[in-house]
Parts: C-alpha cells; sequence; structure tokens
C-alpha cells in the first residue's frame, strides 16, 4: 500500500461508513521538510484547523502532547529522528473526523551498479537491467539516455529489489551503444554513464531447438533448427550429472561421441554468434535419448565353494555386471561345464547368480547374455584346495575386519587372492574379492551376526587355501537357551539331544555348548561339548536317581541363558527286570498271533485245532481289539530293544531265544503289563517311527538311520523270512505315538505260500 493512503484507510473507513463524505475537511495536516525525508531526520509536523476546538495529535495512533494556544488555528509537533515510517492524525475532540500525513524516512539514491545490456537476436531491441546501489526505501524511479546523437530518455521501473529494466529499440545502423543511467527520487538523484557497448557483443541469439536425436551404440546425432550462428554447444548428462560437453561449428547434425552403451542421456544445447563475438543464447529444452546396446566386453568375476559334505561338488558364484560393463540389460547367464573336452551348457536366469555342481575334475565358466552378445567366457577349474595358508583377523569397527595371511611356500610374486565370506546360515550370499597384497579390510558386516569364509592362493600349482570359521565385529551372550530333549535313557546313562538356536539369537559367533547335570543332592557336575554337535551322552550316573538337566550356549561374548531344564530319572535295577520279563511277555504274544494264524487256516486247523484249544480261548480273538496286542508288545519290544546291553541283534534274538513258559497267557501279560504303563511315558512315544513293517524291523529302532534300516532288510533276507514278516494288507495307523492294530489284517494265504 502506498504511504500516501494509509493514515486515511486507517483512520477514515469507519468513518465513511457512518457520517459519509463532508464538503471540507475539518484540519490539514503538514510537514516542514515534506512527507519522505532522510532517516534519522528532525521535523516538525503541525495541523491546520479550519474551526476551534479542542484540537488533539496522534502518533501511530497514539496520543502526543502538543505546544498550543487555545486561540491559535494550529497545534504542531517536534518529531526527532524519525527511522520508520510514522503516521500523524489530528483532530478535534468533539468531531471524530480526521486529517493526517505519513512521514517516510529515506535515503537518496546511490551510484547505479552493475548494468547489462543483451539484444535479443541481431534485429532485436536491446534491454538494459541495472541495480540501485542500497534500499531507498522511497519511491525512486529510473531513467536511461540513449545517445545516438540525437539523445533519448527512457523511463524505466524499479521492481521490489532494486533491479531497473529498459528496453529500447536500435535506430538505424547503429554499431556502438552508448547509454546514460539517472536513478532519482524526492531525496535526489545519481547518474553513471555514459557506458559504451559494441552492439555485436551483446547480442544474444534466441533459443536453440534440438529437433531430432539419433543414437547408436557410442554416438549420437542431434539435428537442430536453422540458425545463422556457427558456434554450438552441446552438453550431455546422465540422471542431471553433466558428464561432458562439447563446442562445434554450427552444423545442422551435431554428432556426440564416445557415449556409453545402454545409457538414457539428456542433451541441451546453446548458440552464440561466434567465438569471439556475441553472447551465449539460452539452453535449449532437454531432449532425452536411449544408446544402442552392445555386447558385453568383460568377462563375469566368477568364485566358488566347495561343499563340506562332498568333495567334488560346488557352489557357482558370479556377481552381476555394473551398468558399464553390462553395455546393455543382461537377459540371461549361460554356465556351461566341462569335464574331459565334453561341455555341457545350461541357460540361467538373469536374476540367478549362484549354482550348486558335482563334477569330477571339471571347470566352469559362465558368461552374461544381452541382446546383442554374450561376454567372453573365463573357465575356472573346480579343485579340492590344498590347506596351508594361516589368516589371522582384526576387528576394526562394527562392520570391518582385517584379515592378514603369509604368503604360501610355493606362491610367485603375483599371487592373486580371493577372500570371500557368507553369514552363517546364509550360504547363497557369498561375497569375494581379489587381491594381490597379503592383507584386505573386509566391510560390510554386520555386528551380532558370524560370517566364515576363506583365503584362497591361486598359484599355478593348484589353489591354497585358509579357512575363516567364525568371525564377528560384535559380539553379544547368546539371547537364547538350546532346549534338551531325551533321547534314550538307561539305568547309568542318558543321551541328550537339544534344539539350536536360531542365528539372529546367537548375537555372534556358537563356540560350545556346556550342559549341567544337577543330582538331588546339590552338586552340580558340567559337561562342555563343541558348537557342531547337538547331542550327548552322559555315563556314570547312579541307577534309579532322579536328576536335573540344563544346556547353555556360549559365544566369545560368554555364556547365554539355560534353556528349558529337563528333568528324568534312571531306570533302577528292578524295573530293568520288569522290563525284561515284560519283554519276554510280548514275544509269547507274538507266538500267539503266529499260531492263530495257523489255525485259521481251513486245511491245517483241523490239525493243529486239538494243541492249540490250550491257547485259544472258546471264541478267538480278534487281534484288532486286544489290548496287550495294541499297547504292549511294541512298546515293550522296543523297550528291551533299546536295551543294547541284553543283545546286539534283537530282531534275531526275539525268535530264536524264546521259550514259551507252560501257563503263561495272554491275560496274564494283561493284567501284568498295565502295572507298569504308567512307569515310563517318554518310552510310548518313542516308537512312532513304527511304520508299516510292525513290530520287527523299525518298531524296535527309533529314530533309525537309513544305514541300519538296510542292515536289517539284509538281515531278514539271510533267514528268508522276508515275504512273511509284511503280512498285512494295511498299513498300520498310528495315532499318538500308540500302534493302532484296528487296522490289522493278517494275510494267511501270503503266510502259509511261504511256509
Ligand atoms: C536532531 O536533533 C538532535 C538533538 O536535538 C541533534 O543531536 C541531531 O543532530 C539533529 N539531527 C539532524 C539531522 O539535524
Ligand atoms: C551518488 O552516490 C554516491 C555514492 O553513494 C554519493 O557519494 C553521491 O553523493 C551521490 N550523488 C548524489 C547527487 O546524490
Ligand atoms: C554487481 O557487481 C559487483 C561488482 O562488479 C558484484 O560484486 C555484484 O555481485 C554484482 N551484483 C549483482 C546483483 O549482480
Ligand atoms: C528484479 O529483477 C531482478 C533482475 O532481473 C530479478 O533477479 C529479481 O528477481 C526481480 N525481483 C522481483 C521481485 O521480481
Ligand atoms: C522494440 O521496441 C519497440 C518500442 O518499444 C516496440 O514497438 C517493438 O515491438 C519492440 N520489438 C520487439 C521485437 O520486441
Ligand atoms: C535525473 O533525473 C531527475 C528526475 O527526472 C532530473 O531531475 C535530473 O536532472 C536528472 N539528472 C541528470 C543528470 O540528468
Ligand atoms: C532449413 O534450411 C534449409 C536450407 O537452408 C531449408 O531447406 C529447410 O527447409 C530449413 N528448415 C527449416 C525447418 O526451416
Ligand atoms: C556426423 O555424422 C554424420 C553421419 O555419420 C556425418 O555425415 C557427418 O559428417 C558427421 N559430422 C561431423 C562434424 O563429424
Ligand atoms: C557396535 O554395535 C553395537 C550393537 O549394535 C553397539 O552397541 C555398539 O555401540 C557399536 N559400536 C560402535 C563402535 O559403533
Amino acid at each position: 500500500m502506498s504511504s500516501h493512503c494509509a493514515w486515511l484507510m486507517l483512520v477514515t473507513f469507519p468513518f465513511f461508513l457512518m457520517a459519509g463524505a463532508r464538503e471540507k475537511p475539518v484540519c490539514t495536516a503538514q510537514s516542514n521538510i515534506g512527507k519522505e525525508v532522510l532517516v534519522g531526520s528532525n521535523l516538525t509536523v503541525s495541523c491546520v484547523f479550519s474551526k476551534t476546538c479542542t484540537k488533539i495529535i496522534f502518533r501511530d495512533n497514539e496520543e502526543i502532547k502538543n505546544k498550543q494556544s487555545p486561540s491559535s488555528s494550529e497545534v504542531s509537533v517536534d518529531v526527532k529522528d524519525v527511522t520508520e515510517l510514522s503516521i500523524f492524525t489530528c483532530r478535534c475532540k468533539e468531531d471524530p473526523e480526521p486529517c493526517g500525513i505519513d512521514i517516510t524516512p529515506g535515503y537518496p539514491p546511490d551510484i547505479p551498479q552493475n548494468l547489462t545490456c543483451v539484444r535479443k537476436t541481431e534485429y532485436g531491441n536491446v534491454t538494459c537491467t541495472w541495480k540501485i546501489g542500497r534500499e531507498t526505501k522511497i519511491t525512486t524511479i529510473c531513467h536511461l539516455g540513449v545517445d545516438d546523437g540525437h539523445p533519448l530518455i527512457y523511463s524505466s521501473v524499479m521492481n521490489s529489489t532494486g533491479f531497473c529494466f529498459s528496453t529500447f529499440p536500435i535506430r538505424g545502423s547503429m554499431l556502438q551503444l552508448s547509454v546514460m543511467l539517472n536513478i532519482s527520487n524526492s531525496l535526489g538523484s545519481n547518474i553513471s554513464g555514459p557506458h559504451n557497448f559494441t552492439l555485436r557483443n551483446i547480442v544474444k541469439p534466441s533459443r536453440p531447438n534440438i529437433t531430432h536425436i539419433e543414437c547408436f551404440s557410442q554416438r549420437c546425432h542431434l539435428r537442430t533448427d536453422n540458425h545463422s550462428m556457427n558456434l554450438v554447444e552441446v552438453q550431455y548428462k546422465v540422471e542431471n550429472q553433466i558428464l561432458g560437453s562439447l563446442q562445434t561449428g554450427a552444423e545442422q547434425i551435431l554428432n556426440v561421441s564416445s557415449l556409453h552403451p545402454y545409457t538414457t542421456y539428456k542433451f541441451r544445447i546453446r548458440r552464440k554468434i561466434n567465438r569471439e563475438v556475441g553472447l551465449w543464447s539460452d539452453w535449449s529444452l532437454e531432449k532425452e535419448a536411449e544408446t544402442e546396446e552392445e555386447a558385453p566386453k568383460k568377462e563375469l568375476d566368477v568364485w566358488y565353494m566347495q561343499d563340506p559334505k562332498s568333495s567334488n561338488c560346488f557352489r557357482i558364484f558370479w556377481k552381476k555386471f555394473s551398468k558399464s560393463e553390462a553395455k546393455g540389460k543382461i537377459l540371461r547367464y549361460k554356465l556351461s561345464v566341462q569335464v574331459k573336452r565334453k561341455k555341457n551348457s545350461t541357460i540361467l536366469d538373469a536374476n540367478i547368480t549362484n549354482r550348486p555342481i558335482c563334477c569330477d575334475s571339471c571347470s566352469v565358466s559362465v558368461s552374461a547374455i544381452n541382446s546383442k552378445g554374450q561376454s567372453p567366457a573365463k573357465f575356472i577349474n573346480l579343485r579340492s584346495p590344498e590347506s596351508v595358508l594361516d589368516v589371522k583377523s582384526q576387528i576394526l569397527s562394527n562392520d570391518s575386519i582385517a584379515l592378514f595371511w603369509t604368503k604360501p611356500a610355493i606362491a610367485g610374486p603375483k599371487t592373486e587372492y580371493v577372500v570371500h565370506w557368507y553369514a552363517v546360515g546364509d550360504k547363497e550370499k557369498l561375497w569375494w574379492i581379489r587381491v594381490m597384497n597379503t592383507s584386505i579390510d573386509i566391510t560390510g558386516l554386520q555386528p551380532h551376526k558370524c560370517y566364515h569364509g576363506a583365503v584362497t592362493a591361486l598359484r599355478s600349482n593348484g589353489p591354497a587355501v585358509a579357512f575363516i570359521h567364525g568371525i564377528s565385529t560384535w559380539q553379544s551372550v547368546p539371547e537364547q537357551g538350546p532346549v534338551p530333549q531325551q533321547s534314550w535313557k538307561k539305568s547309568e546313562s542318558l543321551e541328550v539331544k537339544w534344539s539350536t538356536i536360531s542365528q539372529d539369537k546367537i548375537r555372534g559367533c556358537l563356540r560350545n555348548y556346556s550342559i549341567y547335570l544337577n543330582k538331588l543332592n546339590g552338586s552340580i557336575e558340567h559337561f562342555s561339548v563343541n558348537y557342531s554337535s547337538t547331542q550327548y551322552t552322559i555315563s556314570g550316573l547312579s541307577p534309579g536317581e532322579c536328576y536335573n538337566l540344563w544346556v547353555t550356549a556360549w559365544t566369545d561374548a560368554g555364556e547365554g541363558p539355560r534353556g528349558s531344564d529337563l528333568p528324568f530319572c534312571t531306570l533302577s535295577d528292578s524295573e530293568k527286570l520288569l522290563s525284561l520279563v515284560i519283554l519276554a511277555g510280548g514275544t509269547v504274544l507274538l507266538i500267539c498271533l503266529i499260531i492263530l494264524c495257523f489255525c485259521q487256516f481251513s486245511s491245517v486247523q483241523k490239525r493243529f485245532l486239538r494243541c492249540c484249544q490250550c491257547l485259544l480261548p472258546t471264541v478267538i480273538p480278534d487281534p484288532a481289539n486286544s489290548k496287550c496286542a495294541r499297547e504292549y508288545v511294541v512298546e515293550q519290544f522296543h523297550h528291551h530293544q533299546s536295551d543294547s546291553s541284553i543283545s546286539e541283534d534283537p530282531d534275531i534274538m526275539q525268535v530264536e531265544e524264546f521259550h514259551s513258559p507252560s501257563g503263561f497267557t495272554c491275560n496274564y501279560i494283561k493284567s501284568f503289563s498295565q502295572e507298569s504303563t504308567s512307569s515310563d511315558t517318554t518310552q510310548i512315544t518313542r516308537t512312532t517311527d513304527i511304520t508299516g513293517d510292525y513290530i520287527y524291523t523299525r518298531g524296535a529302532i527309533s529314530g533309525g538311520e537309513e544305514e541300519e534300516e538296510d542292515e536289517e532288510d539284509r538281515s531278514f533276507d539271510e533267514f528268508g523270512f522276508r515275504p512273511c514278516i509284511n503280512p498285512f494288507l494295511e498299513p498300520l495307523v498310528l495315532s499318538n505315538g500308540k500302534l493302532d492294530l484296528d487296522a490289522v489284517i493278517i494275510n494267511c494265504s501270503e503266510f502259509m505260500d511261504c511256509t
């Protein structure tokens, strides 16, 4: 808002609404040195009233004391050191209508500065811009005088940041331009000049355009609109980073070479009359273009890791090309395996970067394929390295570790080493670096993670390796303890297994486990087990005693908390005897079943019936409903067989050594066995491995390894007994760890065939 009307708006607006305008103002306000004054001035503001009344005067709406004689029609006030806009108003006390004046302090203009004149195109008008030296704070106007024999003055406007602009035409065939600048306000004026310009030198060509771009893999041709300039600058960027620029003569086709394939470039151009004359035009609008693909020229970086379990199995890893190496979009990888002149190639998806391979004395190569071709293949021989190096490590920070190693004995002066590492539990993500030194700082590690790795020296006579087992930048104690579980138990020994802890709970490199055995008398025994095993056999226990057991895990930072407790009691000697007896009972029942089968068969039935009557109840029992068959046979068989002190080959023993005691009936076994059911429930659950082979085979050995099963199979073959082992038409059904014989049907025809 202009300072002239500020006071009017402030004071009179509500008044207009109330009373409407009057013909003659009550008073007029004035200053002895005008409205616009130099900053810091002393002045006197006075109001002349047209009628007599009680006169009051305000500065910025605050009444100020004034010297006045009641008879005088004038009231005045002396103001010192005005530095800010001040609004003075006067009125009669009785009459709300005021008069007023705005006093604006300011400065006279400085010398004009920074004059630039530009001619738009060779035939256009000239625009000059200059700046007033310091802010004047009051209305200031600029003038520009052009003297070409007939001086002409052009006025201009000043914008709010103190710049003046003036645009004027060029008359006739002027070569030189001479301008004068004049800045003025109410406090004074200042001039500069004359300033002389050579007209040709201030010509700024119009903005050029890129009309068309054609790209090949390493160069682009830019077509521009017609122009008469003969210097053009081309600038090209990738992702807003300027990569280069070149200046050329103004051909209509601009050739930009040494570009990268498969890259999107942004081009822009500007132009100038020539190298010496004129100003640069504005930059053209940017135009994008993509260069074409090329076949990759570099070999992929390929490395491998041997499977620790198998000497001829490896996992091949390769690193993706960087964008500039790929020279295009990698579509596939080609993995070739060469075994003795025979080459086998596999095409793999572009997102695959590793592959397991099993082969003997072979070499592999991987190449990357884009739309224009494939990268050269580099073969690497898959060999089990010799272990001769020695690696030391030193933690540098939370994400880096320094590794040092010794030169292997037979290494040449220029031996290349490959250092690889991976986080434990994530073998599919492998990092590796190739170095010529015997030390390296590996980075990008995470605290609380454990890494394995190796340093491999690529010697001419075969690789040499040193393994790095478990390095970590920052370790804590494990957050969890392992949960122990009883695997088997005897009267004097027990095997315990425990769960592994998930990698993120270990918080470092697992070193070993501690097993604590708390006896009832309070003493605690302690066993240490290497981290690679998760089971342990404790011997030397007392029969019939109870213990509590727990397991903890250790990292380099110390011992973690204990997992759950495993309380257990060893078998007493009498229980041991009992189990032997139950086993014998089970064997009798089995014999009963076999005889039953014989008796069922019609041709043999009669002959055996009389002999069998002693064993058969009046109604032939259904084996599926026999409780003793259902629960105890299996269980006690197992019981017996797990005790290796009784027999090394329980399968055979049960049949051969059984002598049926007379009067030993099924009923007896039934009731007898019931007593012992509750003694050890864990035994029942251990029969879960029983499958269709019934008692003889897997029922006896729980958690059996495949090799053991093979052995059993063989022993049955020796006895020529095999077809009879599986006389059931349907497999047994196991529920809740109990063998359910409901589904058992004995196929006696097969049974007879084999005898
Ligand atoms: C204004 O008045 C003060 C005190 O009366 C004096 O010191 C100062 O120099 C005066 N300023 C001007 C610009 O005259
Ligand atoms: C012009 O500006 C200069 C520098 O501020 C100043 O010294 C000079 O007095 C000014 N001239 C006029 C006429 O105000
Ligand atoms: C004006 O010119 C001076 C010196 O020539 C320079 O330091 C200053 O930055 C320029 N100011 C502007 C706004 O261009
Ligand atoms: C005043 O003109 C200058 C020079 O062209 C410009 O940089 C500035 O932004 C303008 N200020 C305003 C408020 O327009
Ligand atoms: C040059 O300036 C004159 C006068 O100010 C105006 O009439 C004319 O249109 C301008 N020419 C161009 C190309 O701007
Ligand atoms: C500058 O312009 C002011 C106001 O138009 C004028 O009074 C003054 O004479 C001019 N000065 C010169 C040197 O032309
Ligand atoms: C550019 O100039 C050439 C010859 O000077 C002419 O044939 C062509 O039509 C012009 N193109 C444009 C877009 O003006
Ligand atoms: C630019 O390339 C085109 C096509 O290859 C060729 O005709 C032209 O001569 C080249 N121009 C320059 C300046 O190299
Ligand atoms: C390393 O990481 C651990 C766990 O994140 C943190 O407590 C420790 O302050 C870190 N040390 C440094 C030196 O950054």
